[in-house]
């Protein structure tokens, strides 16, 4: 078969590895051809792309990011987009098409695949946020550096007896911020699913005071809202999907404890460090487990389904379920770190 692969939405750690893993036993189990779009829906709508070679599959499994680039290219952003995309699918001579990317990348997969395309897709995001899947790759990476950092910024908010806030990525869920806050031993975790008021916030620090902690690590979503403060004038400007660029509400709460409490605070912000470099091994494996049975989906005719991750086993779901809505932080999980709290 000739198949093309595209990679969409913000990069995670572990796209190469699902790359490696279709192009192997792609080429040596079932003789495909692929062509690599390029920079996501772009490719595909340029018709930008490489023919791959079996050298382009090869020492790419630690690397972070992905070979193909990526983009927030929105087909269905152009009039007639969804249609140019079909179109340059047929004049490409393309058999299928493997598309990994977060739920707007897949959001746009599984308009294709209701217009006749046979596609395949596999969930990927940082933030863990798609649905129909226990975990993606680029998470377990993203919590690791989280932690690393959280583990670094005790010991200097330790010395000088401040109060350190942590910004970490997530728009709408918090699961980064919920499990580098469990791994990092957080005092305060604050996610969009969770609503907090600065008075709560204040609470624990000043319990902490009060037994003698005068330190405090607070870890908070970019996606957070503050009960009583109002930050839409943080927010930047809009991608192709409509979402907005977060940042910033991690200075706002430091700056805030600061003013009611006296106590120097800072805030640091992870941003895209949380993206880079070589995935950990889990992701390189749950990467791989999904290279794998996506290339098994496309030539056992499993289209419009997504690999997912269920328990240990990776099994198709239809990528409507992975779409549907945002998963977020589960309430048992959130509640193992407020034990923490204060
Ligand atoms: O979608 C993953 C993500 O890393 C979000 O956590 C973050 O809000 C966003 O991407 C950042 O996007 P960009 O790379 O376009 O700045």
């Amino acid at each position: 078969m000739k198949i093309g692969i595209l990679t969409g939405g913000g990069d995670a750690p572990g796209l190469n590895a699902v790359i490696r893993a279709i192009g192997r036993k792609g080429m040596d189990h079932y003789q495909d051809e692929f062509i690599g779009l390029k920079n996501g829906w772009a490719g595909l709508m340029c018709l930008d792309y490489i023919e791959m070679a079996r050298q382009n599959f090869s020492g790419i499994l630690h690397l972070g990011g992905t070979i193909l680039g990526s983009s927030r290219t929105n087909p269905e952003k152009e009039e007639g987009g969804i249609e140019q995309a079909i179109k340059n699918f047929k004049d490409l001579g393309l058999d299928a098409l493997i598309v990994i990317g977060g739920d707007d990348t897949l959001g746009v997969a599984q308009k294709l695949y209701e217009r006749g395309i046979p596609l395949v897709g596999v969930p990927k995001t940082i933030d863990n946020d798609v649905c129909g899947t226990d975990m993606t790759f680029g998470f377990d990476t993203a919590v690791a550096i989280a932690t690393e950092a959280i583990d670094r910024l005790h010991t200097t908010a330790e010395s000088h007896h401040r109060c350190i806030v942590v910004e970490v990525m997530g728009r709408h869920s918090g699961w980064i911020a919920t499990h580098a806050g469990i791994a990092g031993g957080a005092d305060i975790v604050l996610i969009p699913e969770e609503s907090f008021s600065l008075d709560d916030v204040i609470d624990k620090i000043q319990k902490r005071m009060n037994r003698g902690k005068f330190f405090s690590i607070v870890v908070v979503s970019e996606g957070y809202q503050l009960k009583e403060k109002k930050w839409d004038h943080l927010l930047k400007e809009t991608d192709d999907f409509g979402n907005v660029r977060l940042g910033g509400i991690g200075d706002l709460v430091a700056k805030e404890i600061e003013k009611r409490m006296g106590i120097e605070s800072r805030a640091v912000v992870l941003g895209h460090v949380q993206r880079g470099g070589t995935p950990t091994a889990f992701d390189r494996i749950l990467g791989t487990k999904f290279g794998i049975s996506a290339i098994d989906y496309v030539h056992q005719g499993k289209f419009g389904m997504m690999t997912s991750l269920q328990g240990t086993k990776v099994k198709p779901v239809p990528i409507l379920d992975g779409i549907k809505e945002t998963k977020t932080v589960d309430k048992e999980t959130y509640e193992i770190a407020k034990v923490f709290f204060g």
